[in-house]
């Protein structure tokens, strides 16, 4: 495997110079006991002595801050100004046109584009119809910059109750170096805490490569009471859509309800972390891949350091990576999760238009329906919509785990199909 090797080599050579020297105990650290699995949390450069720079009124370093003492890593961050809102994303709404009918009555049907990297985070939040057309709280500028991160974990969970108009211009970092480092880039740091308290136990089996990554890329739900971002679980083996569910419907939750069936949705927000770790988890996962292993590369400075890039991008995209080491076991990565992309894309779409022509029909029949029929579409409405967005905005289009996908999107049909029977 990629890392490996080097690193054993690195660190071997590393310990027997701690040894000699009588500095540095070569035992794990605490943090590191996910460690049987490959490239979980070894430095890739040794270790160098740093002085930490003067943190904003936050308690932030902001990237900027940490521009000469890490170009590298500052450098390829940069890079991702690429990937902009300008750079020719999909607007959902208009590729899968039933989505105007199934988000109806709520913010997102009024604007939902596709991602961009996480240097714009502020600014799509900021310019977001979902944000400008309905005042919003606080708590949906979870995940969009390390200084609320800072604000909550210092002043509380009631931060998450103010006004997002009242806050956000306070804030001026997006994403970056803080969010997974806190102030010392040297190691890793999940900074959301709700998460860290959603992964129980389970801290200890998965690498913090990609726990960093799951802090904010996971499926979430702000708790009714006191507003604050919260995951439907705790511990991996919670992390799966129908335990996700059976959450949702034992807490009698709802983010709206719809206009035109009366059911109580549930919207789902990108549960990556959730759709590689959760359950079972992923052959890559058990293989001990994690997000940095596909998504930041190794990579090598002009002068020869070498260094992980940050510039977050599709493993697809990273030709050094293809035909490294992925190619010892994928002869053609791209046609694979082309393939299955294909076959995701085409479900999606059917099931969509399927759950739409559901809707419409429960709308005109509504009022001649007996009222025990009408709980039960519902429910199956509730249910359907469920299993299919936990597909649809979940950012890998089925890559993650082709498995899960079409067994998720089956349940989905299933329910729609059962609906469509009654109607
Ligand atoms: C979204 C999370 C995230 C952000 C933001 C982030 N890093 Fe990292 N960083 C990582 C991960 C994950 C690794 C380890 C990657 C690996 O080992 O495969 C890492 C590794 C590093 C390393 C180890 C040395 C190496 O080989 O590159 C340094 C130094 C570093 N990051 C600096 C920075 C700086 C400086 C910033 C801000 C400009 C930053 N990081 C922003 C996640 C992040
Ligand atoms: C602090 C929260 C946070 C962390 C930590 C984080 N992300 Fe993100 N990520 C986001 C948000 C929010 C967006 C969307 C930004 C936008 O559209 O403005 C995003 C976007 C992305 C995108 C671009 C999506 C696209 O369609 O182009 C990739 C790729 C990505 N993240 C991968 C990662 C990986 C890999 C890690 C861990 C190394 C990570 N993220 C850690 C919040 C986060
Ligand atoms: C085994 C490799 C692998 C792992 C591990 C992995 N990804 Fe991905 N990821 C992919 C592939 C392949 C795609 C689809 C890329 C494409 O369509 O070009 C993808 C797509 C994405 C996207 C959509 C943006 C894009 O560039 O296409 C995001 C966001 C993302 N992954 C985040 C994550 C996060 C967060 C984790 C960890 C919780 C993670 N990934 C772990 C392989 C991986
Ligand atoms: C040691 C062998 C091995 C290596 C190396 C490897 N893979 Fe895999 N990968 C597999 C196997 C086996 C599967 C299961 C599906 C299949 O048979 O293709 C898989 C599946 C996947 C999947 C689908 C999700 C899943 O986990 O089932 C993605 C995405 C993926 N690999 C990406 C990558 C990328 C990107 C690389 C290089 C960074 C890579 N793989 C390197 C063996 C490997």
């Amino acid at each position: 495997m990629r890392k490996r090797n080097k690193l054993a080599l690195w660190l071997s050579s590393m310990c027997a110079i701690a040894l000699f020297m009588g500095l540095v105990a070569c035992a794990p650290q605490a943090d590191n006991s996910a460690d049987q699995n490959k490239g979980a949390d070894e430095p890739k450069e040794e270790p160098k002595q740093v002085e930490t720079p003067e943190p904003d009124k936050f308690g932030v370093v902001t990237a900027e801050m940490w521009k000469d003492i890490y170009p590298n890593e500052y450098a390829t961050y940069e890079e991702n100004a690429a990937n902009s809102p300008d750079s020719g994303k999909h607007n959902y709404l208009e590729l899968y046109p039933a989505l105007n009918t199934m988000y109806k009555g709520y913010a997102f049907a009024l604007g939902y584009d596709e991602a961009s990297s996480h240097l714009y985070s502020l600014e799509s939040v900021k310019n977001s119809p979902r944000t400008i057309e309905k005042e919003q709280l606080a708590n949906c500028i979870s995940c969009k910059t390390p200084q609320f991160t800072n604000m909550v974990n210092t002043e509380g969970e009631q931060v998450y109750t103010e006004k997002f108009n009242d806050l956000i211009n306070e804030f001026t970092e997006p994403i970056s170096c803080a969010n997974c480092h806190a102030n010392d880039p040297q190691s890793l740091t999940v900074g959301n805490q709700f998460f860290v308290k959603s992964m129980g136990g389970d801290t200890k089996n998965v690498p913090m490569e990609a726990q960093v990554c799951g802090q904010c890329h996971n499926e979430y739900y702000f708790d009714p009471d006191t507003k604050a971002t919260s995951n439907p679980y705790t511990g991996t083996d919670a992390m799966t859509p129908d335990a996700i569910l059976a959450y949702y419907d034992e807490m009698g939750f709802k983010d709206w309800e719809h206009p035109d069936t009366g059911a109580a949705m549930i919207k789902v927000q990108h549960p990556e972390f959730e759709t590689i770790y959760g359950g079972k988890q992923t052959q890559m996962a058990k293989n001990g891949y994690s997000c940095s292993d596909c998504h930041m590369g190794t990579t090598t400075s002009d002068d020869g350091t070498e260094f992980v890039s940050h510039e977050w991008k599709s493993p697809l995209e990273n030709q050094e990576l293809l035909d490294g080491d992925c190619k010892n076991c994928h002869a053609d990565l791209k046609k694979q999760v082309a393939d299955w992309q294909a076959e995701e894309e085409e479900r999606v779409t059917a099931i969509s238009e399927k759950i739409g022509d559901m809707i419409n029909k429960i709308a005109e029949q509504k009022d001649s329906l007996p009222e025990d029929q009408l709980a039960e579409l519902q429910k199956l409405h509730r249910t359907a919509q469920f299993y299919w967005d936990f597909v649809m905005v979940e950012n890998s289009e089925g890559a993650h785990n082709p498995e899960l996908t079409f067994e998720t999107l089956d349940k989905a049909e299933a329910a729609v199909d059962e609906a469509l029977g009654m109607l």
